[in-house]
């Protein structure tokens, strides 16, 4: 069985979930670019209970990927055991529920966010999935519903009382949606105070941020989404900067990566997501190199993986790839799951 505070000690840099992203190709690419714990994009625990084709191969994954959690949503304490049973039986390391995607469709329900709101009834949720498994239950959360009930002490309280292994916690509350700035203050006091592993998330794009973010706010980890969109070497910056506490210049192998990319994303034999999923990790990759918005728009022409290999490869060898402009002061992807 996975120990999952074992392994923040060995990396404490975690791929965020996102959705129609961190599937299992990008999962298994991340693991070789240095990342740590691996977390599925969400999955319907109803989907899951009518077996639905789509929601099942949403679950699957490499055995690089280990430790591997598959993350769930839903509202139903049963449906969720269930869903967390099966996710068991399938061989992930561990389960984690969703508990910060502000999405409407899904808050309407009463999954996702909309579970923070009632932090002892969550507490029987979480008590009644983590009974119904043998591996570890982590979970993750926004800071609160909206700025006036900010309560991830209260559901941290309740996530430990429940057994949960850890509380990744996206620093916005439900309402703040991807606007303003992720609260690492609030972060660094909810973790003072627990009694349970803490992972900070939130809007961490340079290497020397991620490291900074986990000393100053103590936490145990610290997850990485969009950075990671933008920077494929992030995690392994990270570590190599957690570990012997100095930023080296760091030489980026573009073919190597892009061609572990291609490796993985071929695995399901489909083309047109080869072209797809290629177009969009390429096209996010080139941002801060000079020539990117020429660049992308010419990307989106071609039709085959392979053509955009080559493209790509020709657009990065024309520049030094270790020196990117950082671009996280523009809006990118400002909606998601969670
Ligand atoms: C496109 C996209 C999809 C996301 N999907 C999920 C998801 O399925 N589950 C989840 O818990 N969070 C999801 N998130 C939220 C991220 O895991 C993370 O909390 C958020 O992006 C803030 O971290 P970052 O600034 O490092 O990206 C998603 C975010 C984005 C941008």
């Amino acid at each position: 069985m996975v120990d999952l505070k074992k392994e923040l000690l060995k990396n404490p840099f975690v791929l965020a979930p996102m959705a129609g992203i961190t599937d299992t190709a990008f999962r298994s690419f991340m693991r070789e670019m240095g990342c740590g714990v691996v977390i599925s994009e969400l999955v319907s625990a109803h989907g899951i209970e009518h077996k639905s084709l789509r929601t099942i191969e949403l679950t699957k994954f490499s055995e690089i990927q280990r430790p591997v959690g598959i993350q769930i949503f839903g509202e139903d304490a049963g449906v969720l055991s269930k869903a967390a049973q099966f996710i068991e039986a399938q061989g992930a390391d561990f389960v984690d529920i969703n508990l910060g995607c502000p999405v409407p469709k899904v808050v309407k329900k009463g999954a996702g966010s909309a579970l923070l709101r009632e932090p002892c009834t969550l507490n029987k949720i979480l008590k009644q999935v983590k009974d119904s498994i043998k591996i570890p239950l982590t979970i993750k959360i926004r800071t609160g519903w909206d700025d006036k009930s900010v309560n991830a002490h209260d559901v941290v309280k309740a996530a430990a009382d429940a057994g949960v292994s850890w509380v990744a916690i996206h620093g916005r509350t439900r309402a703040q949606g991807y606007s303003g700035r992720a609260n690492w203050e609030y972060i660094k006091e909810v973790k003072s105070k627990a009694s349970i592993p803490i992972i900070g998330n939130g809007d961490i794009t340079l290497a020397k941020t991620a490291v900074d973010k986990l000393h100053e706010s103590n936490c145990d980890g610290v997850m990485i989404g969009r950075g990671c969109l933008k920077n494929p070497w992030i995690f392994k910056q990270a570590l190599e900067l957690y570990q012997t506490g100095e930023e080296k210049k760091f030489d980026k192998d573009i073919c190597h990566a892009l061609g572990r990319l291609k490796v993985w994303v071929a695995e399901r034999g489909d083309e047109r997501y080869s072209t797809l999923q290629t177009k969009k990790f390429v096209s996010w990759f080139s941002s801060g190199y000079p020539g990117s918005q020429a660049f992308r728009s010419k990307l989106f022409s071609f039709k085959s993986a392979q053509e955009i290999y080559s493209y790509s490869m020709e657009y990065f060898s024309q520049f030094n790839i270790s020196e990117q402009i950082d671009t996280s002061h523009e809006n990118f992807l400002m909606g998601g799951h969670g």
